[in-house]
Protein backbone atom coordinates (compact mmCIF):
# COMPACT_ATOMS: atom_id res chain seq x y z
CA UNK A 1 0.00 0.00 0.00
CA UNK A 2 1.49 3.74 -1.04
CA UNK A 3 1.03 6.13 1.79
CA UNK A 4 1.55 8.96 -0.26
CA UNK A 5 -1.63 10.41 -0.13
CA UNK A 6 -2.12 11.70 3.60
CA UNK A 7 -5.81 11.58 4.67
CA UNK A 8 -6.55 14.38 7.57
CA UNK A 9 -9.58 13.60 10.15
CA UNK A 10 -11.07 15.06 12.60
CA UNK A 11 -12.79 13.11 15.41
CA UNK A 12 -16.05 15.87 17.23
CA UNK A 13 -17.75 15.17 20.00
CA UNK A 14 -20.26 12.90 20.39
CA UNK A 15 -23.14 11.30 22.47
CA UNK A 16 -22.77 8.43 24.12
CA UNK A 17 -21.67 5.31 22.49
CA UNK A 18 -23.02 1.86 22.71
CA UNK A 19 -23.00 -1.12 21.76
CA UNK A 20 -21.69 -4.59 21.50
CA UNK A 21 -18.47 -5.21 19.12
CA UNK A 22 -15.47 -7.55 18.11
CA UNK A 23 -12.35 -6.21 17.26
CA UNK A 24 -9.98 -8.14 14.81
CA UNK A 25 -7.56 -10.03 16.24
CA UNK A 26 -3.76 -9.94 18.29
CA UNK A 27 -1.46 -8.46 16.43
CA UNK A 28 1.12 -9.63 18.30
CA UNK A 29 -0.55 -13.50 18.49
CA UNK A 30 -0.92 -13.14 14.63
CA UNK A 31 2.75 -12.26 13.53
CA UNK A 32 3.75 -15.63 16.02
CA UNK A 33 1.07 -17.97 14.88
CA UNK A 34 2.13 -17.15 11.20
CA UNK A 35 6.26 -17.63 11.53
CA UNK A 36 5.40 -20.41 14.20
CA UNK A 37 3.48 -22.33 11.92
CA UNK A 38 6.79 -21.72 8.98
CA UNK A 39 9.32 -23.15 11.67
CA UNK A 40 6.38 -25.93 12.41
CA UNK A 41 6.20 -29.62 10.49
CA UNK A 42 2.40 -29.97 9.46
CA UNK A 43 -0.48 -27.76 8.82
CA UNK A 44 -1.12 -24.64 11.20
CA UNK A 45 -4.72 -23.46 10.36
CA UNK A 46 -5.23 -19.84 11.82
CA UNK A 47 -8.64 -18.35 12.46
CA UNK A 48 -8.96 -14.54 13.26
CA UNK A 49 -5.96 -13.41 12.01
CA UNK A 50 -5.43 -9.85 11.97
CA UNK A 51 -5.36 -8.76 8.56
CA UNK A 52 -3.56 -5.46 8.60
CA UNK A 53 -0.72 -4.03 6.86
CA UNK A 54 1.92 -4.99 9.59
CA UNK A 55 0.42 -8.87 9.73
CA UNK A 56 -0.08 -9.32 5.63
CA UNK A 57 3.82 -8.36 5.94
CA UNK A 58 5.04 -11.15 7.76
CA UNK A 59 3.01 -13.05 5.91
CA UNK A 60 4.42 -12.77 2.98
CA UNK A 61 8.19 -12.57 4.27
CA UNK A 62 7.42 -16.44 5.59
CA UNK A 63 5.81 -17.43 1.83
CA UNK A 64 9.30 -15.70 0.53
CA UNK A 65 11.19 -18.41 2.82
CA UNK A 66 9.31 -21.32 1.88
CA UNK A 67 6.44 -21.72 3.89
CA UNK A 68 3.20 -22.09 1.78
CA UNK A 69 0.45 -19.53 2.99
CA UNK A 70 -3.15 -19.82 1.86
CA UNK A 71 -6.27 -18.10 2.83
CA UNK A 72 -9.11 -19.66 2.41
CA UNK A 73 -12.67 -18.10 1.35
CA UNK A 74 -13.97 -17.85 5.10
CA UNK A 75 -11.01 -15.75 5.78
CA UNK A 76 -8.88 -18.58 7.91
CA UNK A 77 -5.15 -18.85 7.00
CA UNK A 78 -3.58 -22.01 6.21
CA UNK A 79 0.36 -22.22 6.89
CA UNK A 80 2.26 -25.33 5.38
CA UNK A 81 5.96 -25.31 7.39
CA UNK A 82 9.02 -26.40 6.80
CA UNK A 83 9.90 -27.46 10.21
CA UNK A 84 12.79 -25.58 12.66
CA UNK A 85 15.80 -24.51 10.40
CA UNK A 86 13.93 -25.71 6.91
CA UNK A 87 12.93 -22.10 5.31
CA UNK A 88 14.79 -21.43 2.24
CA UNK A 89 17.00 -18.26 1.12
CA UNK A 90 14.56 -15.58 -0.02
CA UNK A 91 14.99 -14.52 -3.85
CA UNK A 92 14.62 -10.42 -2.58
CA UNK A 93 15.12 -8.61 0.29
CA UNK A 94 12.11 -9.13 2.70
CA UNK A 95 10.19 -5.78 3.31
CA UNK A 96 8.15 -5.44 7.07
CA UNK A 97 6.78 -1.75 6.08
CA UNK A 98 6.20 -0.36 9.59
CA UNK A 99 6.16 -3.24 11.79
CA UNK A 100 9.11 -3.54 14.51
CA UNK A 101 7.74 -7.02 15.48
CA UNK A 102 7.12 -8.45 12.23
CA UNK A 103 10.92 -7.34 11.22
CA UNK A 104 12.69 -7.77 15.03
CA UNK A 105 11.02 -11.35 15.56
CA UNK A 106 11.73 -12.94 11.82
CA UNK A 107 15.21 -12.11 12.85
CA UNK A 108 15.16 -14.75 15.42
CA UNK A 109 13.85 -17.17 12.91
CA UNK A 110 16.14 -16.52 9.71
CA UNK A 111 18.98 -16.88 12.51
CA UNK A 112 18.87 -20.34 12.53
CA UNK A 113 18.80 -20.69 8.26
CA UNK A 114 22.31 -21.09 6.70
CA UNK A 115 20.98 -17.77 4.47
CA UNK A 116 21.62 -14.34 3.91
CA UNK A 117 18.87 -11.92 4.24
CA UNK A 118 18.12 -8.59 3.80
CA UNK A 119 15.69 -6.48 5.70
CA UNK A 120 14.09 -3.18 4.55
CA UNK A 121 10.82 -0.92 6.28
CA UNK A 122 9.43 2.26 5.61
CA UNK A 123 10.83 5.32 7.08
CA UNK A 124 9.32 4.83 10.61
CA UNK A 125 10.81 0.96 10.70
CA UNK A 126 13.95 2.74 9.33
CA UNK A 127 14.57 4.86 12.40
CA UNK A 128 13.98 2.26 14.64
CA UNK A 129 16.68 0.26 16.85
CA UNK A 130 17.63 -3.15 16.04
CA UNK A 131 20.90 -3.71 18.11
CA UNK A 132 19.03 -4.72 20.91
CA UNK A 133 17.88 -7.29 19.01
CA UNK A 134 21.30 -7.94 16.67
CA UNK A 135 23.82 -7.93 19.89
CA UNK A 136 22.29 -11.14 20.95
CA UNK A 137 21.54 -13.30 17.91
CA UNK A 138 25.28 -12.21 17.23
CA UNK A 139 26.43 -13.87 20.41
CA UNK A 140 24.50 -17.05 19.23
CA UNK A 141 26.65 -16.96 15.79
CA UNK A 142 24.28 -14.49 13.11
CA UNK A 143 26.54 -12.71 11.13
CA UNK A 144 25.65 -8.62 10.26
CA UNK A 145 27.08 -7.11 6.94
CA UNK A 146 27.11 -4.05 8.49
CA UNK A 147 27.77 -2.99 11.89
CA UNK A 148 24.13 -0.39 11.67
CA UNK A 149 21.73 0.68 14.11
CA UNK A 150 18.68 0.71 11.63
CA UNK A 151 17.69 -0.87 8.77
CA UNK A 152 18.20 -1.28 6.02
CA UNK A 153 20.50 -4.55 7.27
CA UNK A 154 21.71 -7.93 5.69
CA UNK A 155 21.76 -10.38 8.34
CA UNK A 156 23.76 -13.46 7.72
CA UNK A 157 22.15 -17.01 9.42
CA UNK A 158 23.35 -20.12 10.53
CA UNK A 159 22.63 -24.15 10.80
CA UNK A 160 24.84 -23.87 14.12
CA UNK A 161 23.67 -21.45 16.41
CA UNK A 162 24.97 -21.24 20.19
CA UNK A 163 23.20 -20.88 22.84
CA UNK A 164 23.43 -18.28 24.93
CA UNK A 165 21.61 -17.08 28.39
CA UNK A 166 21.08 -13.18 27.83
CA UNK A 167 20.02 -10.65 30.42
CA UNK A 168 17.77 -8.09 28.29
CA UNK A 169 18.41 -4.52 29.35
CA UNK A 170 15.28 -2.88 27.85
CA UNK A 171 11.68 -4.76 29.04
CA UNK A 172 11.24 -5.85 24.99
CA UNK A 173 9.20 -8.64 24.39
CA UNK A 174 10.35 -8.49 20.98
CA UNK A 175 14.11 -9.06 21.66
CA UNK A 176 12.78 -11.83 24.30
CA UNK A 177 11.20 -13.39 21.25
CA UNK A 178 13.80 -13.31 18.47
CA UNK A 179 16.30 -15.14 20.92
CA UNK A 180 13.46 -17.55 21.94
CA UNK A 181 13.08 -18.49 18.22
CA UNK A 182 16.96 -18.62 17.25
CA UNK A 183 17.16 -20.97 20.17
CA UNK A 184 14.53 -23.40 18.70
CA UNK A 185 17.60 -23.69 16.46
CA UNK A 186 20.51 -24.02 18.68
CA UNK A 187 21.74 -26.52 19.75
CA UNK A 188 21.02 -26.95 23.40
CA UNK A 189 19.33 -24.34 26.30
CA UNK A 190 19.18 -20.80 25.51
CA UNK A 191 17.81 -18.79 28.80
CA UNK A 192 16.58 -14.91 28.54
CA UNK A 193 16.58 -13.17 32.02
CA UNK A 194 13.89 -10.11 31.92
CA UNK A 195 13.63 -8.17 34.87
CA UNK A 196 10.36 -6.89 34.29
CA UNK A 197 7.71 -9.63 32.57
CA UNK A 198 7.04 -8.92 29.51
CA UNK A 199 3.67 -10.57 26.55
CA UNK A 200 4.18 -14.14 26.74
CA UNK A 201 2.75 -15.10 23.93
CA UNK A 202 6.10 -16.66 22.41
CA UNK A 203 6.33 -18.93 24.84
CA UNK A 204 2.88 -20.30 25.49
CA UNK A 205 2.23 -20.67 21.51
CA UNK A 206 5.82 -22.37 21.64
CA UNK A 207 4.61 -24.79 24.25
CA UNK A 208 1.50 -25.00 22.18
CA UNK A 209 3.51 -25.98 19.51
CA UNK A 210 5.09 -29.07 21.10
CA UNK A 211 8.61 -27.13 22.22
CA UNK A 212 10.58 -27.49 25.82
CA UNK A 213 10.29 -24.06 27.37
CA UNK A 214 10.64 -23.87 31.08
CA UNK A 215 10.33 -20.38 33.14
CA UNK A 216 11.81 -19.88 37.01
CA UNK A 217 12.19 -17.01 39.03
CA UNK A 218 16.17 -16.40 39.19
CA UNK A 219 17.02 -13.47 41.58
CA UNK A 220 13.75 -11.30 41.86
CA UNK A 221 13.65 -11.73 37.61
CA UNK A 222 12.48 -13.98 35.48
CA UNK A 223 14.51 -16.53 33.55
CA UNK A 224 12.72 -18.49 30.45
CA UNK A 225 14.74 -21.05 28.60
CA UNK A 226 13.74 -23.13 25.33
CA UNK A 227 15.48 -26.11 24.23
CA UNK A 228 17.19 -26.30 21.23
CA UNK A 229 17.14 -28.88 18.40
CA UNK A 230 13.36 -28.56 18.71
CA UNK A 231 10.37 -30.20 16.76
CA UNK A 232 7.30 -28.27 16.39
CA UNK A 233 3.99 -29.33 15.71
CA UNK A 234 1.66 -27.51 13.23
CA UNK A 235 -1.83 -26.51 15.58
CA UNK A 236 -5.09 -25.26 14.70
CA UNK A 237 -4.74 -21.60 16.60
CA UNK A 238 -7.69 -19.08 16.96
CA UNK A 239 -6.35 -15.48 17.01
CA UNK A 240 -8.82 -13.86 20.53
CA UNK A 241 -9.24 -10.15 19.76
CA UNK A 242 -6.55 -7.41 20.29
CA UNK A 243 -6.68 -5.81 23.93
CA UNK A 244 -4.62 -2.99 22.41
CA UNK A 245 -7.07 -2.05 19.96
CA UNK A 246 -9.97 -2.86 21.85
CA UNK A 247 -8.53 -0.20 24.16
CA UNK A 248 -9.19 2.68 22.26
CA UNK A 249 -12.90 1.70 22.35
CA UNK A 250 -12.92 1.29 26.01
CA UNK A 251 -11.23 4.43 26.06
CA UNK A 252 -13.93 6.30 24.27
CA UNK A 253 -16.66 4.39 26.69
CA UNK A 254 -14.97 5.64 29.36
CA UNK A 255 -14.50 9.05 28.30
CA UNK A 256 -17.94 9.68 26.42
CA UNK A 257 -20.67 10.28 29.64
CA UNK A 258 -23.65 8.24 28.91
CA UNK A 259 -21.35 5.29 27.31
CA UNK A 260 -21.75 1.75 27.87
CA UNK A 261 -19.90 -0.25 24.99
CA UNK A 262 -18.67 -4.53 25.06
CA UNK A 263 -16.24 -5.80 23.30
CA UNK A 264 -16.15 -9.57 22.91
CA UNK A 265 -13.41 -12.32 23.06
CA UNK A 266 -10.34 -9.78 23.68
CA UNK A 267 -7.24 -11.36 24.95
CA UNK A 268 -6.80 -10.52 28.79
CA UNK A 269 -3.38 -12.49 29.46
CA UNK A 270 -1.78 -10.63 32.38
CA UNK A 271 0.75 -9.46 30.68
CA UNK A 272 -1.25 -7.22 28.30
CA UNK A 273 -3.91 -5.51 30.38
CA UNK A 274 -2.37 -3.28 32.29
CA UNK A 275 -4.61 -0.69 30.64
CA UNK A 276 -7.95 -1.99 32.00
CA UNK A 277 -6.45 -2.14 35.43
CA UNK A 278 -4.75 1.60 35.15
CA UNK A 279 -8.91 2.29 33.54
CA UNK A 280 -10.57 0.87 36.63
CA UNK A 281 -8.32 2.68 39.46
CA UNK A 282 -9.43 6.05 37.28
CA UNK A 283 -12.58 5.22 38.07
CA UNK A 284 -14.17 3.36 35.09
CA UNK A 285 -16.61 0.63 35.18
CA UNK A 286 -14.71 -2.09 33.71
CA UNK A 287 -16.27 -5.86 33.70
CA UNK A 288 -14.65 -8.78 32.80
CA UNK A 289 -17.20 -11.20 31.53
CA UNK A 290 -16.91 -14.75 30.61
CA UNK A 291 -13.63 -15.49 31.16
CA UNK A 292 -12.46 -18.66 29.11
CA UNK A 293 -9.17 -20.16 27.37
CA UNK A 294 -8.50 -20.57 23.94
CA UNK A 295 -5.32 -22.49 22.57
CA UNK A 296 -3.40 -21.41 25.88
CA UNK A 297 -4.20 -17.97 26.32
CA UNK A 298 -7.06 -16.50 28.54
CA UNK A 299 -9.73 -14.34 26.64
CA UNK A 300 -12.97 -12.37 28.22
CA UNK A 301 -15.57 -10.02 27.10
CA UNK A 302 -14.70 -6.34 28.41
CA UNK A 303 -17.60 -4.25 28.92
CA UNK A 304 -16.58 -0.76 30.02
CA UNK A 305 -19.20 2.34 31.19
CA UNK A 306 -18.57 5.68 32.12
CA UNK A 307 -18.20 7.42 35.50
CA UNK A 308 -15.95 10.46 36.83
CA UNK A 309 -12.40 9.76 36.58
CA UNK A 310 -10.00 11.06 38.53
CA UNK A 311 -6.28 10.96 37.98
CA UNK A 312 -3.72 8.69 39.34
CA UNK A 313 -0.20 7.51 39.73
CA UNK A 314 0.94 4.88 36.70
CA UNK A 315 3.65 3.11 38.00
CA UNK A 316 6.69 1.98 35.77
CA UNK A 317 6.96 -1.32 36.59
CA UNK A 318 3.06 -1.49 35.14
CA UNK A 319 4.40 -0.07 31.80
CA UNK A 320 5.46 -3.39 29.74
CA UNK A 321 1.59 -4.80 30.41
CA UNK A 322 0.13 -1.31 28.47
CA UNK A 323 3.31 -0.17 26.81
CA UNK A 324 0.57 0.86 23.37
CA UNK A 325 -2.01 1.96 25.65
CA UNK A 326 -0.22 5.37 26.73
CA UNK A 327 -0.93 7.62 23.76
CA UNK A 328 -4.80 6.96 24.33
CA UNK A 329 -4.60 6.55 27.93
CA UNK A 330 -2.96 9.96 27.53
CA UNK A 331 -6.50 11.07 26.32
CA UNK A 332 -8.20 9.81 29.13
CA UNK A 333 -6.10 11.28 31.47
CA UNK A 334 -7.57 14.31 30.18
CA UNK A 335 -10.86 13.95 31.24
CA UNK A 336 -9.78 12.93 34.70
CA UNK A 337 -9.86 15.57 37.36
CA UNK A 338 -6.18 15.81 38.57
CA UNK A 339 -3.10 14.91 38.00
CA UNK A 340 -2.30 11.33 35.94
CA UNK A 341 1.96 10.67 36.37
CA UNK A 342 2.79 8.27 33.80
CA UNK A 343 6.57 7.06 35.06
CA UNK A 344 9.05 4.81 33.10
CA UNK A 345 7.75 5.62 29.87
CA UNK A 346 11.66 5.59 28.50
CA UNK A 347 10.74 2.90 25.51
CA UNK A 348 8.07 5.04 24.20
CA UNK A 349 10.65 6.75 22.60
CA UNK A 350 11.78 3.93 20.40
CA UNK A 351 7.61 3.24 19.06
CA UNK A 352 6.71 4.04 15.75
CA UNK A 353 7.33 7.27 16.59
CA UNK A 354 8.49 8.81 19.56
CA UNK A 355 5.66 8.47 20.84
CA UNK A 356 6.37 9.97 24.15
CA UNK A 357 6.81 13.63 22.22
CA UNK A 358 4.16 12.98 19.80
CA UNK A 359 2.00 12.24 22.71
CA UNK A 360 2.60 15.55 24.73
CA UNK A 361 2.56 17.38 21.63
CA UNK A 362 -1.16 16.35 20.62
CA UNK A 363 -2.11 17.35 24.49
CA UNK A 364 -0.67 20.26 24.28
CA UNK A 365 -2.23 21.42 20.96
CA UNK A 366 -5.43 20.99 22.49
CA UNK A 367 -4.80 22.93 25.47
CA UNK A 368 -4.17 20.14 27.68
CA UNK A 369 -1.61 20.67 30.31
CA UNK A 370 1.21 18.42 30.05
CA UNK A 371 4.78 18.11 30.28
CA UNK A 372 7.15 15.37 30.20
CA UNK A 373 9.65 15.00 33.22
CA UNK A 374 12.59 12.31 31.98
CA UNK A 375 10.91 9.35 30.98
CA UNK A 376 7.59 10.42 33.14
CA UNK A 377 4.55 12.17 31.22
CA UNK A 378 2.15 14.40 33.44
CA UNK A 379 -1.11 15.13 31.80
CA UNK A 380 -3.20 17.95 34.49
CA UNK A 381 -6.75 16.39 34.41
CA UNK A 382 -9.19 19.29 34.14
CA UNK A 383 -12.40 16.75 33.40
CA UNK A 384 -12.45 18.50 29.82
CA UNK A 385 -10.61 18.79 26.72
CA UNK A 386 -10.32 22.20 25.12
CA UNK A 387 -9.76 20.12 21.27
CA UNK A 388 -9.53 22.47 18.47
CA UNK A 389 -5.50 21.51 17.44
CA UNK A 390 -3.91 19.64 14.90
CA UNK A 391 -2.07 16.52 15.69
CA UNK A 392 1.20 15.18 13.96
CA UNK A 393 0.90 11.41 13.49
CA UNK A 394 4.44 10.69 12.39
CA UNK A 395 3.33 7.55 10.16
CA UNK A 396 1.99 6.22 13.62
CA UNK A 397 -1.33 4.21 13.57
CA UNK A 398 -1.89 4.49 17.39
CA UNK A 399 -1.09 8.35 17.62
CA UNK A 400 -3.40 8.88 15.69
CA UNK A 401 -6.50 6.71 17.03
CA UNK A 402 -5.53 7.93 20.20
CA UNK A 403 -6.33 11.33 19.54
CA UNK A 404 -9.34 10.84 17.44
CA UNK A 405 -10.77 9.40 21.27
CA UNK A 406 -9.28 12.40 22.74
CA UNK A 407 -11.94 14.25 19.85
CA UNK A 408 -14.66 12.52 20.70
CA UNK A 409 -14.96 14.57 24.03
CA UNK A 410 -13.63 17.77 23.62
CA UNK A 411 -15.29 20.94 23.11
CA UNK A 412 -14.01 21.45 19.95
CA UNK A 413 -13.33 18.75 17.00
CA UNK A 414 -9.23 17.01 17.23
CA UNK A 415 -7.74 17.21 13.62
CA UNK A 416 -5.31 14.04 12.82
CA UNK A 417 -3.28 14.69 9.82
CA UNK A 418 -3.12 11.13 8.46
CA UNK A 419 -5.13 8.25 9.01
CA UNK A 420 -3.59 6.11 6.65
CA UNK A 421 -1.24 4.31 9.37
CA UNK A 422 -4.01 3.13 10.96
CA UNK A 423 -4.20 0.09 8.38
CA UNK A 424 -1.07 -1.33 10.17
CA UNK A 425 -2.87 -2.67 12.86
CA UNK A 426 -6.48 -1.63 13.06
CA UNK A 427 -7.79 -0.85 9.49
CA UNK A 428 -11.72 -1.26 10.95
CA UNK A 429 -11.26 1.22 13.49
CA UNK A 430 -13.36 4.13 11.99
CA UNK A 431 -15.67 1.89 11.12
CA UNK A 432 -15.98 0.11 14.11
CA UNK A 433 -16.03 3.77 15.96
CA UNK A 434 -18.82 5.20 14.07
CA UNK A 435 -21.23 2.19 14.73
CA UNK A 436 -20.94 2.67 18.31
CA UNK A 437 -21.89 6.54 17.77
CA UNK A 438 -18.71 8.69 17.28
CA UNK A 439 -18.41 11.42 14.88
CA UNK A 440 -15.53 11.02 12.53
CA UNK A 441 -15.12 12.69 9.41
CA UNK A 442 -12.20 13.24 6.13
CA UNK A 443 -11.32 16.78 6.40
C1 LIG B 1 5.28 -6.52 20.77
C2 LIG B 1 6.06 -6.02 21.77
C3 LIG B 1 6.11 -4.59 22.14
C4 LIG B 1 4.94 -3.80 21.55
C5 LIG B 1 4.66 -4.18 20.14
C6 LIG B 1 4.36 -5.65 20.00
C7 LIG B 1 5.33 -7.96 20.46
O1 LIG B 1 7.31 -4.03 21.64
O2 LIG B 1 5.17 -2.43 21.66
O3 LIG B 1 3.56 -3.46 19.64
O4 LIG B 1 4.45 -8.47 19.74
O5 LIG B 1 6.26 -8.63 20.95
P1 LIG B 1 8.69 -4.14 22.47
O6 LIG B 1 9.05 -5.55 22.60
O7 LIG B 1 9.70 -3.40 21.62
O8 LIG B 1 8.44 -3.46 23.77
Amino acid sequence: MSHSQPKPTAAHRSGPLSGRVTVPGDKSISHRALMLGALAAGTTRITGLLEAEDVLNTAKSVAALGAIVERHADGTYEVRGRGVGGLSQPAGPLDFGNSGTGCRLMMGVVAGHDMTVEMVGDASLSRRPMRRVLTPLRQMGVGVLEDRETLPMTIRGTSSLVPIEYATPVPSAQVKSAILLAGLAASGETTVVEREPTRDHTERMFRYFGADVRTAARDGKHAITVVGDAELEGRPVTVPADPSSAAFLAAAAAIVPGSDVTIDGVLVNETRTGFYTTLREMGADVELMGLREENGEPIADIRVRHRPLKGIVVPGERAPSMIDEYPVLSAVAAFANGETRMEGLAELKVKESDRLAATAAGLLANGIATRIEGDTLIVDGRGAARGGGTVVTHMDHRIAMAFLILGLGSDRPVTVDDITFVATSFPAFTGLMTGLGAKLEAV
